[in-house]
């Protein structure tokens, strides 16, 4: 049949009949944002679905949290937009090859970015986002080697503020590696009073301009609290909506891509749209599968975080 041409009514609508609720990353496009139950990082996005009292998760964001979300939460529907929207980082990390590296280990822990599939969180001792990566690294004895994957970028990112070393998986996120130094430099000289508030999962070329580094929900506050009226934001210019809403007098530049692209938009996120989220919840599907025995096998990592982070 035809869409119905006032989808936020229609959503609301079925949200009721499912007895829903739709949790939405910073990535998502602004009308999914403003129809979202709760908006967040990674890990505000694991907690809110750890929560959740709903019978259905529609999950507006891509295929990992998702999983993530039915990890935690087998006995409800999970439901995803758009079942290609994947992550680079998680395609990066195929499980032979990194259960080769942990059997070449065997003496290392592994903590894994939850950017990665259910099949390699089985295989981790401990799961991370950009928000804990740190804390958590910290809290593991010194002398216990460990194995960090998927991201090498948040990876080099951690040993520098751990002073640790760590076995790096070489993976990374396309979006976030786009971003033009050059650009950035003489965005600065334009505007003299910007801060730049970047991401982790940016290069380290990147990060030494940044006078701000955290997750999305740390780059969120930080424009709040930060005096600055000007900043240059190095990552997904999707969290600019809500930077906007938060702080409507201020002004967000997007960081440039090296390209004369859209690529700093990640081309996954943008994979979910309204009409898709709306037949997604019509229709109960596409639905996050997945076999009982990995999703035992994820969960103790996935718990291990979230005990440590609240
Ligand atoms: P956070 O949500 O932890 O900031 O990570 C950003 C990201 O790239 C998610 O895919
Ligand atoms: Fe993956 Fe990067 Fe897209 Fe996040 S922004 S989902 S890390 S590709």
């Amino acid at each position: 049949g035809a869409l119905p041409l006032d989808l936020f009514t229609a959503i609301e609508n079925l949200k009721k009949e499912l007895n829903a609720v739709i949790l939405a990353h910073y990535y998502q496009e602004p009308d999914i944002q403003d129809i979202a139950d709760f908006i967040g990082d990674s890990l505000q996005l694991s907690k809110a679905a750890a929560d959740t009292n709903a019978d259905a998760i529609v999950f507006a964001g891509v295929h990992f949290m998702a999983e993530t979300a039915k990890i935690l939460n087998p006995e409800k529907m999970v439901l995803l937009p758009d079942l290609d929207a994947g992550c680079s980082l998680a395609d990066s990390c195929p499980p032979n090859k990194f259960a080769a590296l942990k059997a070449a280990n065997p003496d290392h822990l592994v903590v894994s970015y939850i950017n990665c599939s259910a099949e390699i969180k089985a295989m981790s001792d401990i799961i991370c986002t950009s928000s804990n990566a740190v804390k958590i690294v910290q809290q593991i004895p010194k002398e216990q080697p460990i194995i960090f994957a998927p991201d090498r970028n948040l990876g080099r990112y951690v040993m520098e503020q751990t002073g640790r070393n760590l076995l790096l998986w070489e993976g990374s996120c396309i979006v976030h590696e786009t971003f033009s130094e050059k650009k950035i430099v003489q965005l600065k000289i334009e505007h003299p009073d910007a801060e730049v508030i970047a991401h982790p999962e940016c290069e380290t070329t990147v990060l030494r301009h940044a006078d701000f580094i955290g997750s999305t929900a740390a780059l969120l506050k930080y424009c709040q609290r930060s005096s600055a009226q000007e900043f240059i934001v190095a990552t997904e210019p999707g969290i600019i909506h809500q930077m906007q809403k938060q702080a409507p007098s201020k002004l967000f530049i997007p960081a440039p891509p090296t390209n004369n692209c859209n690529c700093n938009e990640c081309p996954f996120m943008r994979l979910n749209t309204l009409e898709k989220l709306y037949l997604a919840m019509k229709n109960r599907t596409p639905e996050i599968t997945m076999s009982e025995e990995t999703r035992v096998k994820a969960l103790r990592p996935i718990q291990r975080m979230l005990e440590i982070s609240v």
